[in-house]
């Protein structure tokens, strides 16, 4: 068995095609882990799959639209094929449409990212539960933002479609994380305001900070649940952050 901090873990990263998800899953494949990947677009997700030719099967791409009911029932049908139990889900995929404010806001641009942030990470818990009840010391992982903070949503007046979506995120982290106490932990995660696609280039931080915080969650005790962290860092849900996106 491959040596590492997470040797033989089994886990789904949505997402793991560029940014956050990309860094997260090299950094899961050299601490052992077993990953399948996700993503929407088939040209960048078979770059991330040739990046991670080393590790052959370990790594399993998945093509699936965490917009649509049929992408998550896809990678439900992986888990079970691959594994038939899952330890780690992060729900990392996501986008933000933009700065508008909420009278300037599209409702095609708000129903996609409610469908993509927040009904896509319920759906895949939901679909993937029997196997994280079987799974080691389980676990979910949601990707949030500063942007879901009560203070962001309370004083924002632009990126509205994304602040909700992620404010719900946090809410749907709390809803999950008190049905499963006991049973699987529920997380939501704090990547940082990072240099990718949807951070842009004046970010101050790097994916791989993320991936960090993301690696430190995964290693924190199952009891802990409920929370919003920065890695192993507990911080708190009206946390005020500069929200900035050029
Ligand atoms: N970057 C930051 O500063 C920052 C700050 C706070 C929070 N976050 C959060 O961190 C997470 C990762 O952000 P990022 O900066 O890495 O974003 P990114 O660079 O834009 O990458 C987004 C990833 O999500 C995937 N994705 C988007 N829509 C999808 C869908 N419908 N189905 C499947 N996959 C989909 C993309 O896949 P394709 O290649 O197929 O499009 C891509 O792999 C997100 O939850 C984001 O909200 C980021």
């Amino acid at each position: 068995m491959k040596k590492g901090r997470l040797a033989g873990r089994r886990v789904v990263i949505t997402g793991a095609s560029r940014g956050v998800g990309f860094q997260t899953a090299t950094r899961f494949l050299a601490e052992g882990a077993k990953v399948i990947g996700v993503a929407r677009n088939r040209a960048n997700l078979a770059r991330a799959a040739r990046a991670f030719k080393a590790y052959g099967r370990q790594f399993q791409p998945v093509l699936a639209d965490m917009a649509s009911p049929a992408g998550v029932a896809r990678v439900a049908g992986a888990v079970r094929r691959r594994w038939g139990a899952l330890d780690v889900l992060l729900n990392n995929a996501a986008v933000n449409p933009g700065h508008a404010p909420l009278a300037g806001e599209r409702d095609a641009a708000m129903e996609s990212t409610l469908h993509i942030n927040v009904l896509g990470p319920h759906r895949m818990t939901h679909a993937l539960l029997p196997f994280l009840r079987k799974g080691k010391h389980p676990r979910v992982i949601n990707v949030s933002s500063g942007a879901g903070s009560d203070e962001s949503v309370s004083t924002g007046t632009n990126m509205s479609a994304y602040r909700l979506s992620k404010w719900c995120l946090n809410g749907l982290t709390k809803l999950w994380a008190a049905e499963l106490k006991g049973k699987v932990s529920v997380i939501a995660m704090d990547p940082g305001w990072v240099k990718t696609d949807m951070g842009g280039p004046s970010a101050p931080d790097s994916p791989t900070m993320s991936a960090e915080r993301a690696l430190a969650i995964v290693l924190l005790p199952v009891s802990v649940t409920g929370t919003y962290q920065a890695g192993a860092r507990m911080i708190p849900w009206v946390k005020t952050r500069r929200l900035t996106r050029k």
